[in-house]
């Protein structure tokens, strides 16, 4: 894609300012004060569009609730990734045709990665007439525009066209309270794994310019974050859109250079793309977290190859040892997924043999869910559901051991940790995060929140450190 047709004109994006003072005179004009409920569903790239447009709220009057029943304007941010999460949200739109009856002046809008794929926008139109909006991620910076459509001709408003997608710099943003923050540095896929529907959703990759990165970093980094993650879908091909001699790597080192105490992690790489260079950066840097998460789906090279990944179990462990011998210590974290069509128990048990040989700290494990449009959908998929659930309790089994065994290490140890805010636990009232991005339930004092303080850990489960100041 020309990298014109791809950066947002300045020109059109203050038009969307103007969008967003018209809303609010017409809400002043009727003295009114208007609240929205923002509820976001799937990945943090997806938090990130929501904290976006809340921002965009803002500047339009809005206040902000997290109760349906209060609010003049609710918005459903969607994920596709799952039949399960699609499912939840048409419950949730059940439930809104009530709250709607209530108040029918309640404005319904329904955005995110659900809402970009034609199936389910056809769905919305004839079943769910009480949506009034409906926009996929390609058009979240016209947000403004679109609200003010539904505002001023009480129609309903679809803006869902399939596109390469585009980058929109400057768009305000509402960040939760505390010291994490979350920056997209590159938008869309281009990878186009078998089972995953992503690529058909949020368009193809694009990078943010270097410039606007670390511009963005700084004034988190000023503004007093102290825990910044870098987003991506493939992080590791950040760059090869910009027609410069510039990657992912060149810009952890750039961003490394500025001036704090803050810790800067990234998701999600992609192993094909990792390199020698990237885990060399990460070991000469002083504020990039010792982390790393490195999706790897499946241990079978078969599995992989009909997923479409592009790398062997072989590369991805000797990525992976590189970066254990690089930085010792490092907390590595993955995605798998069991019961893809077609999959073997052998096959599934060579996942699970992989992940005894890596010893992951934890691990994000989902069952296969098909999703329509994408090539894995088509594939035969003969194993029952039933023993797709004992392969993958099998693997829950090994790293749940896995887990606790390397959390056990730690007691005794005392660890850095940013204590990050308080805990549902009474005995240990706070919550903090290690460098490793460990959770550690302390003790303390809640005027710790914000800081980095040395721990001593005195006890450990599957899911967490307990520890001391
Ligand atoms: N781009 C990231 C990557 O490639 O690692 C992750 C993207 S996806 C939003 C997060 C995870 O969801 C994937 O790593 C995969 O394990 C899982 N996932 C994606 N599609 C799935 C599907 N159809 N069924 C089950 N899990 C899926
Ligand atoms: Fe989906 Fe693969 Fe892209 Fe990740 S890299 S978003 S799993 S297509
Ligand atoms: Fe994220 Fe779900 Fe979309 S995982 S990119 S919100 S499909």
């Amino acid at each position: 894609m020309e990298r014109s047709q791809v950066i947002i004109p300045e020109a059109d994006l203050a038009q969307q300012r103007e969008f967003e003072a018209k809303i609010k005179e017409m809400f002043t004009a009727r003295e009114a004060h208007p609240v929205a409920c923002v509820d976001t569903f799937g990945c943090q790239q997806n938090v990130a569009d929501g904290q976006k447009l809340m921002g965009m709220l803002e500047e339009c009057g809005f206040t902000f609730t997290e109760d349906w029943k209060e609010a003049d304007l609710v918005i459903l941010n969607t994920c596709a990734v799952r039949e399960h999460a699609e499912q939840r949200v048409f419950g949730n739109l059940g439930i809104l045709t009530h709250t709607k009856k209530e108040n029918p002046e309640q404005v319904i809008c329904l955005c995110g990665c659900m809402a970009q794929e034609e199936r389910v926008s056809n769905r919305v139109k004839e079943s769910y007439r009480h949506v009034d909006l409906v926009f996929g991620p390609h058009a979240l910076w016209k947000f403004p525009e679109l609200l003010w459509r539904v505002y001023d001709k009480r129609k309903r408003v679809f803006a869902v066209d399939d596109e390469h997608g585009s980058i929109a710099e400057g768009i305000p943003v509402v960040r939760e309270k505390g010291v994490k923050a979350w920056v997209s540095i590159m938008y869309g896929c281009n990878n186009f794994c078998s089972y995953c529907i992503v690529p058909y959703v949020r368009g193809r990759e694009r990078s943010r310019d270097p410039q606007c990165v670390l511009e963005e970093v700084r004034g988190l980094v000023e503004a007093g974050y102290k825990d910044i993650t870098l987003l991506g879908q493939n992080v590791n091909s950040y760059g090869k859109d910009l027609g410069i001699d510039y990657d992912f790597a060149d810009l952890l080192a750039e961003i490394d250079q500025i001036e704090g105490e803050y810790v800067i992690r990234f998701m999600s790489s992609h192993p094909k793309d990792a390199t020698k260079k990237l885990f060399d950066t990460m070991a000469a840097s002083k504020h990039v977290a010792r982390q790393l998460h490195l999706p790897f789906q499946s241990g079978n090279n078969r599995v992989l190859h009909e997923m479409n990944r592009r790398y062997t179990r072989e590369q991805y462990l000797e990525l992976i040892n590189y970066a254990k011998e690089k930085m010792p210590g490092l907390v590595i974290t993955s995605d798998v997924i069991i019961g893809f069509p077609g999959e073997t128990e052998a096959e599934a048990m060579d996942t699970v043999s992989l992940v005894e040989e890596v010893g992951f700290d934890a691990l994000f494990t989902f069952i296969y869910s098909p999703r329509p449009g994408t090539k894995a959908a088509e594939m035969p998929d003969p194993a029952t559901r039933e023993e797709k659930q004992k392969w993958f309790d099998k693997l829950l089994e090994v790293q749940n051991g896995m887990s606790a065994k390397l959390h056990a290490a730690y007691i005794g140890k005392t660890v850095r940790v940013l204590v990050d805010g308080e805990s549902d636990d009474a005995e240990f009232p706070l919550a903090a995060r290690t460098n490793g991005n460990r959770l550690v339930r302390m003790k303390g004092d809640k005027s710790l929140i914000g800081q980095f303080i040395d721990v001593t850990i005195t006890g450990s489960n599957t899911w967490a450190l307990y520890g001391e100041v």
